[in-house]
């Protein structure tokens, strides 16, 4: 755990124009936040930090910036429409939802599930062979067992074997497909609700967590799949299967979920144009968006974030080498944000943990003020994707290496960075009280590439204008080298170094009386509160 507490951190950042919540002015809208003047120069310091270390110094990655709106076919392929889900139930009483992993032991559910599944597909195997044959107890039973949705009614046609087939396709995602599964499991764990504390759950709904949104002057459609037809108005009901029987319209698109698809549309493009040496990977920056279930923890869990991703090719052969040096080049990352070692962690997800597509992945996780928890994670996403996108639409992904081997479809290592969760795992470590004259103070001991602002400079009285004008004479020429200089004049000098001190300006520039006669400024640092006297002509260098 962290010393700080998220409330200092939240109310820091609101205070000092970092964060603000997202339409606040209008009652807010749950997970999305606004950057204010100093929270932006962070985010972009961050962003331009991991740039530079991650493309800009290396030779060879490359960058991308795909669009946002992706067909819808992309997410398709990916495996996303149908896979990323999460099962949440609703209390019956107060009709809060919950993720069910949220709210559940997660090994003993995991091993319930585990058992649930194997006597489910046994039931399965012994129902007769067709729907309408069924009895009222099996009828109830396929309920429990798939959601309130699939029943013979809604699926005339349906055959047993088409049932089990469904559950047997599935078996990897036991734990979000089986229907009333987790309602049972919580009722008899007496899992209360977090809101009102009842212990009267409903029936559990799959949940896709991607924003859909429509393109083009079309009408709102859903095409169902056969053999059901809609009816004109009729509302669809939630449950049952995902991906099995509602099919987007095709003018749906999806609000991207992850930045790495915009990368592994582009391998071909960036292949047949750049042509460069294997192993080499594309780094891509930008919004990502999931409609997550229950926000929390300022920005950690957001529904609007931003993502930093990379996906790095190599051959089948060499993955390991590379996600070692992937792994070292992320402890490199941690440093650069100040985060102090023993804060980062290490988790090695156990299979049942990883997503769809990886075959190893390690979760970094950090200790947030509201305890341990991810902060980025480096994934083995073998050839998943290209071969997806090769199946999906006939065109080859293979690569041919420069020496006239044979031609091969590249595998994948990914280290994926959020930058909301760099940046409080950056203020949680900066964020620092100690005592100076008798009096509490708080700063931020951001590393200087870091700080929103690199420099501030005072006049020490407003009202002479003999050092106001020196004092502006001395900011343009630090605004020209730094950018980030900030002018300040108002309250007593002691006043000013504590609002720097509070955003993490490292240096403060005070144009006094002795500066007009001897040219020389005194420069108080940050974290010593030392100040020391420097001529203005030395001023640049002795800032860096
Ligand atoms: N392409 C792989 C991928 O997206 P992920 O673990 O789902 O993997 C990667 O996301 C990183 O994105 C996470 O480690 C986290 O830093 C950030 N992230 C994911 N969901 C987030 C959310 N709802 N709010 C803020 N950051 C999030």
């Amino acid at each position: 755990m962290s010393d700080v507490t998220l409330d200092e951190i939240v109310s820091l950042c609101k205070r000092r124009g970092f964060i603000y919540q997202g339409s606040e002015i209008y009652g807010g809208l749950s997970g999305t936040w606004d950057y204010g003047p100093l929270g932006v120069a962070l985010k972009r310091n961050v962003m331009n930090l991991w740039w530079k270390m991650f493309v800009e110094d290396r030779e060879d990655m490359f960058g991308i910036d795909a669009a946002i709106l992706m067909n819808q076919k992309v997410w398709q392929a990916s495996g996303h429409v149908d896979t990323f889900t999460d099962p949440m139930v609703e209390c019956q009483h107060c009709k809060s939802r919950f993720r069910v992993d949220h709210l559940v032991d997660n090994d003993e559910y995991e091993n319930e599930t585990k058992e649930y599944f194997t006597r489910s597909l046994a039931f399965v195997d012994s129902l007769p062979a067709k729907y309408e044959e069924y009895s009222q107890e099996q009828v109830a039973q396929i309920g429990d067992i798939f959601g309130h949705a699939q029943t013979p009614a809604t699926y005339p046609n349906q055959t047993t074997k088409e049932l089990r087939e469904y559950l047997s396709s599935n078996q990897e995602q036991a734990k979000k497909y089986l229907g009333n599964f987790p309602r049972l499991y919580l009722m008899r764990s007496a899992k209360k609700c977090e809101k009102c504390g009842s212990i009267e759950w409903g029936d559990t709904r799959t949940f896709n967590m991607m924003f859909e949104t429509k393109v083009g002057p079309f009408a709102d459609t859903v095409t169902i799949k056969p053999p059901r037809t809609i009816e004109a108005g009729e509302e669809i009901a939630l449950g049952g299967p995902t991906g099995w029987w509602i099919k987007p319209s095709e003018n749906t698109v999806y609000l991207r979920p992850e930045t790495a698809q915009g990368i592994f549309t582009n391998f071909k493009n960036v292949v047949d144009s750049l042509h460069p040496g294997l192993p080499f990977g594309l780094a891509q920056q930008g919004k990502a968006f999931r409609n997550e279930v229950s926000p929390r923890d300022f920005v950690f869990r957001s529904r609007e974030f931003e993502q930093m991703e990379i996906e790095y090719f190599v051959h089948s052969d060499r993955w390991e080498e590379a996600f070692e040096q992937w792994r070292l080049a992320v402890h490199e990352w941690t440093k650069a944000l100040g985060l102090p070692e023993e804060k980062v962690h290490e988790l090695e997800a156990p299979e049942t943990d990883r997503a769809h597509y990886s075959k190893r992945t390690i979760d970094f996780e950090f200790d947030f003020p509201h305890g341990r928890d991810e902060l980025l994670g480096l994934a083995y996403r073998t050839d998943f994707d290209l071969m997806n996108i090769q199946n999906a639409t006939g065109k080859s992904m293979e690569y041919q290496p420069k020496d006239g081997g044979p031609a091969f479809v590249p595998h994948v290592i990914e280290p994926s960075f959020g930058v909301e969760r760099a940046i409080m795992a950056a203020l949680t470590s900066a964020y620092t009280e100690d005592e100076v004259n008798g009096e509490k103070r708080t700063y931020l001991k951001l590393p200087t590439h870091l700080a929103p602002v690199k420099v501030a400079v005072f006049p020490l009285l407003k009202n002479k204008p003999e050092l106001v004008a020196k004092a502006r004479e001395v900011y343009a020429m630090l605004k020209k080298e730094f950018g980030a200089v900030m002018w300040d004049d108002n309250g007593n000098i002691g006043k000013r170094y504590r609002r720097q001190d509070e955003i993490g300006t490292p240096h403060c520039v005070t144009i006094d009386f002795q500066t007009l006669e001897d040219q020389t400024v005194t420069v108080r640092n940050r974290d010593t509160t030392e100040q020391t006297r420097i001529k203005i002509a030395d001023l640049i260098a002795g800032l860096d």
